[in-house]
């Protein structure tokens, strides 16, 4: 049996803000509503970052208008929370909101679990900087949940943890510390403990992306209202992933994407270190170089 889910990532309602066409989300919901009637999927991954927030009154709005585009849709939704929806608003406020909980969670689904890594997803903003935090518990929940995998896992979150480059992205080039957690290597490894096939899943960057690291395929999904690849219109971005043996993505909108892979339980070997630092790599440099 394969299982399909639809998939949207970065709504950002609300006004246009760099190049997120915001204006254009509410419009766009409704495409996405037709979509998924037509692609047949029996559920909906919404990868955060629903609104472009403002302050708490505005963002509750904002909040509550995307949650009503959520009910033309036909099947249920799997909500994450990205940094602009916690911004002003707390989980409980977007739990209220949504009407679900917010918490990590798992679900078993046609011989796949959906691994629904809800990990802290606000920037913290202080004097020496701002960027995300790994919380411990949401790492160590990570690493509980993939050392007791029994079966493939899609691992569903805001932020991505691949570590792919940026060079390119609008926001992330000249940012990359905020394309990413801190210590994502260590959620890498935590995802590498897993002795079955895993697929993770992430929005955030607001592009298309496939990284494969140490035998995980890492995704990421292009905004449904982002621009700076579509010259300006908003991309439209919706999505379809196909979970069995083979697992296809396929993204439709302004700024079209399809990746298919047949995942595999396997870890790569492990990198090696700087080759200068190598006793037997250093060794062979200098025979060769005294030869
Ligand atoms: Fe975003």
């Amino acid at each position: 049996m394969t299982l399909r889910l639809a998939i949207v990532a970065d709504i950002h309602h609300g006004r246009p803000s760099t190049a997120k066409r915001g204006d254009r989300a509410l419009p766009l919901m409704d495409d996405f509503a037709a979509f998924v009637r037509e692609a047949g999927a029996t559920r909906v991954l919404d990868l955060g970052d629903r609104i472009s927030d403002e302050n708490r009154e505005t963002d509750l709005t904002l909040q509550a208008e995307v949650a009503e585009a959520f009910r033309a849709v036909p099947v249920p939704a799997w909500h994450i929370n990205g940094n602009h929806d916690r911004d002003h608003l707390s989980v409980a406020d977007n739990e209220a909101i949504l009407g679900q909980p917010l918490g990590h969670e798992v679900q078993d689904v046609e011989g796949w679990r959906i691994v629904l890594w809800r990990a802290d997803s606000r920037i913290r903003r202080g004097a020496d900087g701002s960027g995300f935090v790994l919380a411990e518990a949401d790492l160590v929940w990570l690493a509980r949940t993939m050392q007791a995998a029994d079966r493939p896992c899609l691992v569903v979150s805001h932020v991505p943890v691949s570590g792919h480059a940026q060079t390119g992205n609008y926001y992330f080039q000249n940012n990359p510390a905020a394309s990413t957690y801190p210590m994502a290597d260590r959620a890498r490894a935590a995802l590498a403990l897993a002795r079955v096939p895993v697929v993770c899943l992430a929005g955030h960057v607001h592009w298309n992306t496939v990284t494969c690291v140490d035998g995980i395929t890492h995704l990421t999904q292009q905004s449904l209202t982002e621009s700076f690849t579509t010259g300006g219109e908003a991309a439209g971005a919706m999505g379809v992933i196909e979970l069995g043996e083979t697992v296809r993505w396929e993204v439709a909108g302004g700024d079209p994407f399809a990746f298919a892979f047949r995942p595999d339980a396997r870890r790569w070997t492990p990198p090696l270190p700087e080759f200068a630092r190598h006793p037997e790599l250093r060794a062979v440099r200098l025979t060769q170089a005294a030869e």
